[in-house]
């Protein structure tokens, strides 16, 4: 390959193996995502043939984890995640100190160390976003109670992983490693733990306090210039940004970043069109998350290791669930809870590769235990789709054996759980449809709007500033210079033109004369009720006129109207 376009090559060549092998997958009635790992198989250097670069497929596959976790986080509030957190916080915590202790024990019998247990049982422990949220997308289960709490879960579980690869370096040295730990092992692990704590507090912080003022306003400015491709594009300015300099600054990880920078998102009345424009490049990427797992994967360790490979898919698979699920029941939550939440987490991913890396460079891990996770990781996808029907399965057989059990386990504390979630989409689906309704009433009263589709008036409300008078004010002063249009949506005005008056009621609008000509103002235009208008800035009028070149000849057509009119009242006809 040459090495120049070592990008484009990467790209294409995933693209295209990917449409094949997903085509493929899809016709033997397996799930895409299968064909896509196939893709990266082929296309790794363990594989004969075309061999693409391992790194940038790595980073290219990381853009498809931050945008994915950038869409949910879009579809998420920050209330909603409260709300599942009496489940998701103990869950992931006790799922990830059992599924590490369970890796301990197994690598104590491969007669690894202590360290080896930890950072195996560790990857073990933690589930890939990516999968889940296709396996819950792909079953429409990404807005109910159980994928909430199964997103909440992930998203503990992420955050926990955050202060283990902090972690990690320092205390490689207390579990006695070679000297490749030294450099790291220095500071107190306490100091190291507080600090992360505190860096993530801030990051916290930040996401929720400061974000939700910033970022819709942000949208809002830019939303307004009227340029789709300047809002697409900083809509993914925004996913990315955050996400890159959380990372940096605050050492969360990339998805994570991206996913408050959703959640921060999700708070704007243009958070649909922001789910919409980046959809696609979500789907696409994440595509490329499955093909680069697919690349680092050695076929050879199934041949070499299939016990270990059989024992390592076991703990993923059967261990994980069983963890899970009981947790789930333990907490007094249903059984179709504790099967949704155990096979979505039944398998490994991203931060796996990282933690086994970082393993593997601290001395921690050998380099088989990688092959191991790897190994247990693309297998553990593959069949998740066949865990799901499991976990159905077991549903069904459960309501068959105990009816009385099934029915009633984990009940009440599901129709709570419900009951607030419920409550905090109707407070969303409430604002989104105040929105509407004022853009309806903008209509109603505006007839000139009515010929305008959906986004365009979404723009322009955008446009409008509120502005308000009492009566007598002079809201527009004869001979001043035309520094805005009105819209009258409540009360009157007069118009004082030289020898008549004219009043103006809501739905009517003035102003325009001055904007059109450039001029200045041909009239006096005072209130004689308390007004509420709506304005147009010179500069939006301007923007509003070549935007939409109809609405600008309603409007030209009346101003001459009017002009026409007064010249004719002063000519005394
Ligand atoms: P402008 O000249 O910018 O400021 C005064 C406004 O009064 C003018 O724009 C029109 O919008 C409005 N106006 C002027 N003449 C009439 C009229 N005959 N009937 C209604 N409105 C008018």
């Amino acid at each position: 390959m040459h090495n120049e376009v070592a990008l484009i090559s990467t790209v294409a060549v995933s693209f295209v193996a990917a449409a094949i092998f997903g085509f493929i997958a899809d016709r033997l009635r397996l799930p895409p995502l299968v064909g896509y790992l196939v893709a990266g198989i082929a296309m790794g250097p363990f594989t004969p043939g075309f061999i693409a670069d391992t790194n940038l497929a790595g980073q290219l596959a990381e853009m498809g984890v931050i945008l994915l976790m950038f869409g949910v986080g879009l579809h998420f509030s920050t209330s909603e995640l409260l709300a599942v957190r009496r489940i998701a916080v103990p869950g992931a915590i006790v799922q990830i100190l059992l599924a590490t202790l369970a890796g301990v024990a197994l690598c104590s019998f491969w007669g690894w160390g202590l360290g080896a247990g930890i950072v195996f049982g560790l990857s073990l422990s933690v589930a890939s976003t990516v999968v889940l949220l296709k396996a819950l997308e792909e079953r429409n289960l990404v807005n109910s109670a159980n994928g909430r709490v199964a997103v909440g879960w992930l998203i503990v579980e992420d955050l926990a992983m955050v202060l283990a690869l902090v972690l990690l370096p320092t205390l490689a040295d207390s579990l006695g490693t070679s000297g490749a730990a030294a450099a790291h092992g220095s500071g107190s692990i306490a100091m190291t733990i507080g600090l992360t704590l505190l860096k993530v507090a801030v990051f916290a912080f930040i996401a929720i306090y400061i974000g939700p003022r910033i970022v819709p306003w942000l949208l809002t400015l830019i939303a307004r210039t009227g340029s789709r491709e300047l809002f697409t594009l900083s809509v993914l300015a925004i996913a990315l940004g955050i996400a890159y300099g959380s990372a940096e600054l605050f050492g969360v990880s990339f998805a994570l970043g991206a996913f408050f920078a959703g959640v921060i998102m999700s708070e704007s009345n243009l958070s649909h069109r922001a789910a919409a424009d980046s959809l696609p490049l979500q789907n696409a990427f994440s595509v490329l998350f499955f093909i680069s797992v697919g690349m680092l994967f050695d076929p050879s360790v199934l041949v070499r290791e299939p016990v270990a490979v059989a024992a390592t898919l076991f703990l993923i698979i059967v261990g994980k669930s069983i963890i899970a699920s009981a947790i789930v029941l333990i907490l007094r939550y249903p059984i179709a809870m504790s099967l949704t939440v155990a096979a979505g987490l039944a398998q490994v991913g991203e931060f796996s590769f990282i933690l086994a890396g970082l393993g593997v460079s601290l001395g921690l891990l050998p380099k088989e235990g990688q092959d191991l996770i790897l190994a247990g990781a693309i297998l553990s996808i593959t069949l998740n789709a066949f865990v799901f029907s499991g976990a159905e399965w077991g549903h069904k057989l459960v309501g068959r054996l105990w009816p009385a059990f099934s029915e009633r386990h984990g009940k009440q504390k599901h129709e709570t759980l419900s009951r607030e979630l419920a409550k905090i989409r109707a407070a969303g689906e409430e604002r989104d449809r105040k929105h509407e309704q004022k853009l309806k009433q903008l209509i109603d009263t505006f007839p000139l709007f009515s010929q305008m589709d959906r986004n365009s008036r979404d723009e322009l409300f955008l446009l409008f500033r509120p502005k308000t008078a009492t009566p007598g004010e002079k809201v527009i002063r004869v001979g001043d210079r035309g520094d805005g249009m009105y819209f009258v949506v409540a009360g009157s005005v007069e118009v004082r033109l030289e020898d008549a008056a004219v009043q103006l009621e809501p739905g009517a609008f003035f102003g325009e004369m001055a904007l059109l000509s450039g001029g200045r103002r041909t009239a006096d235009v005072v209130a004689i009720d308390f007004c509420q208008f709506l304005v147009l800035d010179r500069r939006d009028f301007n923007l509003f006129a070549s935007r939409y070149p109809g609405l600008r000849t309603a409007v030209t057509a009346m101003a001459r109207e009017r002009s026409e009119m007064n010249v004719s009242r002063h000519n005394g006809d």
